[in-house]
């Protein structure tokens, strides 16, 4: 007879070849300072020496373990009052807070991908991680039978799909600076990241010499790093990277060697093996990684793999890469205008431009989600990892039992499934329905959407946030370099933008558009996006504009391959 009172049993997880695959997608690169650096390969003469550095560079290529021995590395020298601490280092697009660094400083930076041993016979993180990935025409330059690649969004790229995405005037791919129609076409992009800018510098003056003497034109170069003012913080102000869902998947066979790691108590909560951190869904490998298993209707049990065509593809993801220019002034002065004329209607009356721009997000700017909140910024549940990320839509939701015995002290989500709360058109309902149901399906609909952002910002802040243009020195030039890391380009990234971000009526009515971050695919340049955010009570407002705060202005679809595929297959291995 079995013991009703035993613990539910755990999922078998996979141990994920974390040698083969590299950093930036599992666990995802975790670094202050990024430099992109993207090259074509001219001619023949080109890529034939390209495949002979490709070669050599492949063994500092950050795999998946380095980075995960990197990012366990920061954990244990950024040590927190509380283990919520740990989360700070999660993934992000904004990028991660800078840590304190403490303790030995890692030595070797200008060679520092290779791992150096130290005290304790663990590898020592190289300095500088790595990553690259190429476009479909850089593929098939370095191998014909890259033309054997399914996925029709890859094959096209990104300029060609700009249109469906929405980018029209001011983001036209004609207007470009990097992957555009009229810019130098980009066969790959090189991804630099490191603790210090230094480093990066260093390894980048011997990468560029090297591309250089293959006769490898650099058509792009950016560097990306988190806000000084505001670490973590995005140029509109808010605080991102706070939502990622964790990979289910171990890094050896030991049984606790989890790469995500799990905070919820299995002996006192039932659904613990659902979530890392509270809040942060588990999805299979699958959903990341090609080849693996994927995320079935039970969150708990693998779904099958897809097939992988061609089989050298296993192992790789595919990385988006979309610059995105944020007119901070522009934004601001629409959420003030907005929130004054709204303020005129019943209901409304105490509605601030903090407020409204707070509701499109679905946060609060320090992190603390509309839903625990309401009425006012909560900085101290902005801040607590633990607690920042637990919150339900459909729902009322209840503090969960935490290993170590951590206690969420906050105000609770309570069920708030038309949207009056956080409205259905805020950016972060709009990507990640949670537990609600949705156009595609039940709750299990979102696990399949879900995409790894570890992307970062890109110039420097605008202080006033609502300065006049005219006072701004890079004259708008700053955003954010939006990275993700997803099995499928059609099926996460494009659908969120298209389907729930550019479309009205979906996942729910009434939402509107997102409004936040979204273009819409209407014709004309001129076109109005509309999201229905609610009053005091059921209240209703439909707040259209035709801003565009966030402009598209270059990137590509790229795939990440394995680190097999790169010696056997892509390099002159
Ligand atoms: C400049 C453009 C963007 C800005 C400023 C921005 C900002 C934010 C902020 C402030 C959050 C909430 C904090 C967090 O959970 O990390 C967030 C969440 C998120 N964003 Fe964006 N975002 C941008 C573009 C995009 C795009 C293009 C996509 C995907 C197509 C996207 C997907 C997501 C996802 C998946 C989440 C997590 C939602 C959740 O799980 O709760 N974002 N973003």
């Amino acid at each position: 007879m079995s013991d009703s009172l035993t613990a539910p049993v755990p999922p078998v997880e996979p141990v994920l070849p974390l040698d083969d695959i590299q950093g930036i997608a599992v666990p995802g690169f975790l670094k202050p300072h990024q430099t992109l650096i993207g090259g074509r390969l001219r001619d023949h003469e080109a890529v034939l020496a390209f495949r002979t550095l490709l070669l050599g560079m492949s063994d500092e290529i950050s795999t998946g373990r380095v980075t995960l021995h990197d990012r366990r590395a920061y954990r244990e020298q950024n040590p927190a009052p509380q283990v919520a601490a740990e989360a700070a280092s999660s993934v992000m697009h904004a990028g991660p807070k800078p840590g304190r660094r403490r303790g030995r400083k890692a030595k070797g930076a200008a060679k520092a991908n290779t791992p150096s041993m130290i005290a304790d016979g663990a590898p020592e993180a190289p300095v500088v991680l790595m990553a690259i990935g190429f476009t479909f025409d850089g593929l098939l330059k370095l191998t014909p039978g890259a033309a054997a690649i399914p996925s029709v969004a890859f094959r096209q790229g990104l300029a060609a799909r700009a249109a469906m995405l929405g980018d029209a005037g001011p983001g036209d791919p004609t207007k470009w600076k990097v992957g555009g129609l009229t810019t130098p076409a980009l066969d790959f992009l090189i991804v630099l990241a490191s603790t210090d800018r230094g480093p990066i510098k260093q390894r980048e003056k011997q990468l560029l010499k090297d591309l250089k003497t293959c006769g490898v034109e650099i058509v792009y170069r950016e560097e990306g790093d988190v806000r000084t003012d505001h670490p973590g913080h995005e140029h509109f102000g808010f605080d991102d990277g706070i939502s990622q869902p964790g990979i289910r998947g171990r890094a050896s066979s030991d049984g606790d060697d989890f790469i995500t790691p799990r905070h919820l108590a299995p002996d006192l909560f039932p659904q613990a093996h659902l979530f890392g951190y509270p809040g942060q869904d588990l999805v299979w490998p699958g959903e990341l990684v090609l080849g693996h298993a994927n995320t079935s209707p039970d969150p708990l049990v693998p779904g099958p793999a897809d097939p992988v065509t061609p089989q050298w593809l296993h192992n790789g993801s595919y990385l988006v890469f979309r610059r995105l220019r944020q007119d901070v002034s522009l934004f601001w002065r629409t959420m003030e205008d907005a929130a004054r004329r709204m303020k005129q209607r019943e209901g409304f009356e105490h509605l601030t431009a903090d407020r409204l721009a707070s509701l499109i997000v679905g946060r609060w700017p320090s992190g603390a989600p509309v839903n625990r909140v309401p009425n006012e910024d909560d900085e101290a549940l902005g801040r607590d990892k633990l607690a920042n990320n637990h919150f339900r839509f459909d729902s009322d939701a209840a503090a969960l039992p935490l290993k170590g015995g951590y206690k969420d002290v906050y105000p609770m989500s309570v069920a708030d499934p038309a949207g009056a709360v956080c409205p259905w058109s805020a950016h972060i309902r709009k990507v990640n329905t949670r537990d609600s149901a949705s156009d595609t399906g039940g709750r299990d609909s979102t696990y399949k959407r879900r995409l790894l952002r570890v992307g970062i910002p890109f110039g420097a802040p605008l202080k006033p946030r609502d300065a006049p243009p005219a006072k701004d020195p890079l004259k708008g030039n700053r955003g954010l370099l939006f990275l993700s890391i997803q099995a499928s380009i059609e099926e996460q990234f494009e659908f969120l933008v298209t389907r729930w971000m550019g479309d009205p009526s979906r996942p729910k009515s009434p939402a509107g558009h997102d409004i936040f971050v979204g273009q819409n695919d209407a014709p004309g340049e001129d076109r109005m996006r509309s999201c229905v955010i609610f009053g005091k009570g059921f209240e209703q407002i439909s707040l259209e504009t035709n801003a565009q705060w966030i402009v598209p202005t270059g990137g590509a679809y790229l795939l990440v391959p394995s680190i097999t595929a790169i010696r056997r297959v892509l390099s002159g291995g």
